[in-house]
């Protein structure tokens, strides 16, 4: 068996055409969504992702602004120009870069952001509403994948999934994701003892952990769906997943490339989230109904104050 490529980069075309609909109609009423990005310090990396979020903004006819902040800059100045963003009509959408420096209280910057433009899917309420599958915006990784699961028409109730990876950003929400659809879900993490005998019963495998090779053919049952968050630059300048793509692609049915697969879906779905953010926004909230098979959240309106505004004291 050798396994269908899935090509993110086609996916991603369709999902961007989709939110330039949506971007156009918005525009002919007098709304262009907008999308604010904070970035903190001066990590390489988190300049290219944010470069990269900017474009593919601009390329479905969003307006976006980068807020740049010196890496010494107090949380209470980053955490007050949230504030003024969220109160701002013409910003749909905010995002903060991860990683902040060291003396941010990350949690407490990301809650500061309003539910109805943390279109990044990090504020506590919509990691919350994962657990009760009613989150208002998916974070933008898992949800990625769940779009290419989608357009491939893979099964996904009944299924046994494995994660390898178990952060916050992807692992995590991508097994609560995955078992709201009714998979059988199962998270491996680096602690996790004797790994093959976990990823070998998997019909469905995704892997974010950050190191290449780390799945070999020998770990995957013929026929698996293989999905590879990774992205790791080799010494020699190559840029791979965390999965050996040559050996297992003799195996999966289905398998994504590195780069070229769930790449360019994470800057996608950071678009959809902003122009549905700006849809919610421009319906009085609520309104827009079911986002991608993600239940939309309770309108900020209708929750509690404490959810309004959440930065603990
Ligand atoms: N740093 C690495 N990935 C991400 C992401 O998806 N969003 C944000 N805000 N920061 C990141």
């Amino acid at each position: 068996m050798v396994a269908k490529i899935i090509d993110g980069h086609a996916v991603a075309r369709q999902v961007r055409a989709q939110c330039r609909d949506i971007s156009d109609s918005l525009k002919a009423g007098g709304v262009t969504p907008g999308l604010a990005v904070i970035i903190v310090g001066n990590d390489p990396a988190s300049k290219v992702y944010v470069a990269n979020k900017i474009k593919a903004c601009s390329e479905v006819g969003l307006s976006s602004t980068v807020y740049a902040f010196e890496a010494g800059v107090e949380g209470a100045v980053v955490e007050a120009e949230i504030e003024r963003l969220n109160a701002d009509p013409t910003v749909h959408g905010i995002l903060v870069q991860l990683p902040l420096p060291k003396h941010f209280d990350v949690r407490r910057v990301l809650g500061a952001i309003s539910i109805d433009k943390d279109v990044d899917g990090f504020h506590l309420y919509n990691v919350g509403g994962l657990v009760l599958g009613d989150t208002v915006f998916p974070p933008c990784t898992p949800f990625g994948v769940q779009k290419m699961l989608e357009f491939e028409n893979i099964r996904i109730e009944g299924q046994n999934v494995v994660v390898v990876g178990a952060s916050n950003i992807v692992g995590k929400p991508m097994a609560l994701m995955l078992m709201q659809q009714d998979a059988t879900v199962c998270i491996c993490h680096a602690k996790t003892r004797d790994l093959a005998q976990f990823t070998i019963l998997a019909d469905i495998l995704v892997v974010a952990a950050g190191r290449p090779n780390l799945i070999t053919k020998e770990m995957v049952r013929t026929g698996a769906v293989v999905i590879d968050v990774g992205i790791n630059r080799l010494p020699d300048g190559r840029l791979v997943g965390d999965v050996d793509f040559e050996g297992v692609r003799q195996k999966a049915s289905y398998i994504t490339p590195v780069p070229g697969g769930v790449g360019p879906m994470t800057v996608t779905m950071l678009v959809y989230n902003t122009v549905h953010a700006a849809k919610r926004q421009a319906d009085k909230l609520g309104k827009l109904g079911k986002l991608a098979g993600v239940k939309t959240g309770e309108s900020v309106e209708s929750l509690p104050k404490a959810y309004q505004a959440p930065v603990p004291a």
